[in-house]
C-alpha cells in the first residue's frame, strides 16, 4: 500500500518542525508548500538529508505550486504570520484571514478528501474561515489548540508534583486564547483529580491557580522569550499527535477546535472541545456537563470566539 501523503501548508518554524517529526515517525510522504520561494525546497532537502542517519523512509518535496499537494490525506495549515511581543493572537486576524482564503481554495481544488488541521492564529476564527473557504465537510476540518494547551498544563503540573508527565492528564476547553478553560476537576495525576490533590496537601489552591494562569499565558510566555516569533516545537508535536490519530484510526480522545452544532448548547461554531479523532476525522464530540462556574468561563470564551468570527465577516463579505 502506498504511503499516506501529508501536505504542510506553510513551511516556516512550525511547518519545518512538522515535516521533521512526520519523517521521524514515518507517518507518510511529506509535501512542504509555501509562497516563499526556496524555503520549502531548502527545508525539504535538509530534512531528506537527515534520512540516512535517522533511517526513515519518507519522501520530502518542497514546492510553491498547489498542484503538488494533490491527493493529500492530511493537510496541516500554518501559513500566515505569527505573533511578536506585545501582540495578541487576535491582532493577526486581518492578515491571516486573507491567507486562509488562498489556502482554503488551494485545498478545495487539490486535496478535497484530506483531514485538515489548522494551526494558524487566531485559531478558532481561522479554522472556521478555512472551513468556509474550502467547503470541506465540518468533520474533516479542525484546529489544533487543546492538545497544546493541555500539554502545557500537564508539563507545569508534572513539575509542581514532581511526577512523570506520563501520569498527568489534563483537560482544557474553550477558545485558544486568554479565555481558555483549564478544567481542574477533570485533570488528574494517575486518576486523582487536582482538587483532591489540593485536599491531600500535594499543592495549594493558590499554586494551582498560578499554574492555570500560566497555562492560559503559555503562548505569550514563549513569544516574550523568543521575541522574533512564537512557539513551534510543542505546537508541531501537538498537531502531529492529531494527524497520527487520524492516519492510524487511533480513536484518540483529544481536545481540539471542532465544529459544534448542538453540542455544548452551541449552534454552528468552532471552539475547543473534547473530540474523538479516528479515520472518520472528528468522529465524536464528547459533550460533558459543565458546573455553573465552568459554564460561565466557557461562555466567556465562546463569546470571544464569536466576536472574532463576526470581525472576519466584517472584513470579507463572502463570509457573511
Ligand atoms: N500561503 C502559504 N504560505 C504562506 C502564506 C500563504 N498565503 N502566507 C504566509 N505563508 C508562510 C510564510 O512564508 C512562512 O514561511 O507561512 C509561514 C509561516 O511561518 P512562520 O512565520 O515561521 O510562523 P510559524 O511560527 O510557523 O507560525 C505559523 O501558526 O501558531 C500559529 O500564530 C502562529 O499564525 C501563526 C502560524
Amino acid at each position: 500500500m502506498a504511503r499516506p501523503k501529508i501536505a504542510l501548508i506553510g513551511a516556516g518554524q512550525i511547518g519545518g518542525t512538522l515535516a521533521h517529526l512526520a519523517a521521524l515517525k514515518e507517518l507518510g510522504d511529506v509535501v512542504l508548500f509555501d509562497i516563499s520561494e526556496g524555503i520549502p525546497q531548502g527545508k525539504a532537502l535538509d530534512i531528506a538529508e537527515s534520512g540516512p542517519s535517522e533511517k526513515f523512509d519518507a519522501t520530502m518535496v518542497g514546492t510553491n505550486d498547489y498542484s503538488d499537494i494533490a491527493g493529500a490525506d492530511v493537510c496541516i495549515v500554518t501559513a500566515g504570520v505569527p505573533r511578536k511581543p506585545g501582540m495578541s493572537r487576535d491582532d493577526l486576524l486581518g492578515i491571516n484571514l486573507k491567507v486562509m482564503k488562498a489556502v482554503g481554495e488551494g485545498i478545495r481544488d487539490n486535496a478535497p478528501d484530506a483531514f485538515v488541521i489548522c494551526i494558524t492564529n487566531p485559531l478558532d476564527a481561522m479554522v472556521w474561515a478555512l472551513r468556509e473557504f474550502s467547503g470541506l465537510p465540518h468533520n474533516k476540518v479542525c484546529g489544533m489548540a487543546g492538545v497544546l494547551d493541555s500539554a502545557r498544563f500537564r508539563h507545569f503540573l508534572s513539575a509542581e508534583f514532581n511526577v512523570s508527565m506520563k501520569d498527568v492528564s489534563a483537560f482544557v476547553l474553550g477558545g485558544h486564547g486568554d479565555t481558555m478553560v483549564p478544567l481542574t476537576r477533570y485533570s488528574t495525576v494517575a486518576g486523582i483529580p487536582l482538587p483532591d490533590l489540593v485536599k491531600m496537601g500535594w499543592t495549594t489552591q493558590e499554586k494551582l491557580d498560578g499554574i492555570v494562569q500560566r497555562t492560559r499565558d503559555g503562548g505569550a510566555e514563549i513569544v516574550g522569550l523568543l521575541k522574533t516569533g512564537s512557539a513551534f516545537y510543542a505546537p508541531a508535536t501537538s498537531a502531529i499527535e492529531m494527524a497520527e490519530a487520524y492516519l492510524k484510526d487511533q480513536k484518540r480522545l483529544l481536545p481540539c477546535a471542532a465544529w459544534c452544532d448542538g453540542e455544548f448548547g452551541l449552534k454552528g461554531m468552532y471552539v475547543g472541545v473534547p473530540t474523538v479523532i479516528g479515520a472518520g476525522g472528528i468522529e465524536r464530540i464528547v459533550d460533558i456537563t459543565l458546573t455553573k462556574d465552568e459554564q460561565v468561563m466557557f461562555d466567556k470564551s465562546v463569546d470571544a470566539v464569536k466576536g472574532l468570527v463576526t470581525a472576519c465577516k466584517g472584513i470579507d463579505e463572502s463570509l457573511a
